[in-house]
């Protein structure tokens, strides 16, 4: 009898534990569907090196456009690891202070005269659109004489960004479908028809890591949150435990 009642909680334990880890494991899987049908970024924000390289990559090519206003100078060094030096000497050519926001040096002014659209603010431009979707644009772009910049977007139809990664990528052209019953001829598929100084597979690499840093500062707490969350769960795995102990220990008087 004894032996039976104890089965049994051990039964509704592991059953607990089942259903918390299924909950667990649902979550991430929810929250990576939104990238939509887009290829897999394949992304690892706790990779450092990525994390530095894409960093590297963005002051380089991107932050003269577009600012990471939610993020400041000491935050992304702590959290990519590079010491206030570093940070200082290698990804901060603005002249900001080290406490002080990412922003862009071009006048919003400025901006709208050249493109006819002021750059956003990418600080959280990962966490609306996913990685799969920042991923799959940067590497669509492609040369359209009919656009202002020159510079096409299969993901970003028409976006009014020059593409400011062509010297890596190389320039692609579009190879388009035949028109039908009068409709404007859409693309098959993109051509790297000038190569540039990465091959494919390094500019895969680089927008992997441009893609990590951005998908980083979209949520800079979450390197240390998924840390807490190993924590939290080995507490609730321990206090189930506990409370099962007590438990049969206030019943053992009752029966
Ligand atoms: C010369 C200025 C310029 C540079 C440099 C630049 N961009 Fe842009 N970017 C723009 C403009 C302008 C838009 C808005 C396009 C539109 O809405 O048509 C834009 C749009 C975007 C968007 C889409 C935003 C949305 O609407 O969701 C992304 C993502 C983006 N840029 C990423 C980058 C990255 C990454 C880099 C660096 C590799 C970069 N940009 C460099 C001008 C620039």
């Amino acid at each position: 009898m004894h032996n039976q009642t104890r089965r049994a909680s051990v039964r509704t334990l592991a059953a607990m534990l089942l259903a918390f880890a299924v909950t667990l494991s649902a979550a991430p899987a929810a929250l990576a569907a939104e990238g939509g049908s887009y290829p897999n970024a394949n992304i690892n924000v706790h990779d450092q090196a990525a994390l530095q390289r894409g960093a590297r990559l963005y002051m380089n090519y991107c932050v003269g456009c577009h600012s990471l206003k939610y993020v400041r100078y000491s935050q992304l060094a702590g959290g990519i690891g590079l010491t206030e030096k570093q940070v200082m000497d290698n990804l901060n050519f603005t002249g900001a202070k080290f406490g002080e926001p990412i922003v862009t040096a071009m006048p919003e002014a400025d901006a709208e005269k050249w493109f006819g659209k002021v750059p956003p603010d990418l600080s959280l431009e990962v966490s609306a659109k996913g990685a799969d979707w920042v991923s799959a644009y940067l590497k669509s772009f492609y040369l359209d004489p009919a656009t202002n910049s020159g510079w096409n977007n299969t993901v970003f139809p028409n976006v009014a960004m020059p593409f400011p990664l062509w010297q890596l990528q190389g320039e692609q052209e579009a190879v388009m479908n035949p028109p039908e019953n009068g409709q404007p001829a859409t693309v098959r598929e993109l051509k790297l028809a000038h190569p540039g100084s990465l091959t494919p597979a390094q500019y895969d690499e680089a927008v992997r890591d441009l893609t990590t840093f951005l998908a980083y500062v979209s949520a800079p707490d979450e390197l240390v949150r998924s840390h807490i969350g190993a924590w939290v769960v080995l507490y609730l795995v321990l206090f189930t435990l506990f409370a099962l102990v007590l438990k049969k220990e206030y019943w053992k008087d009752v029966h």
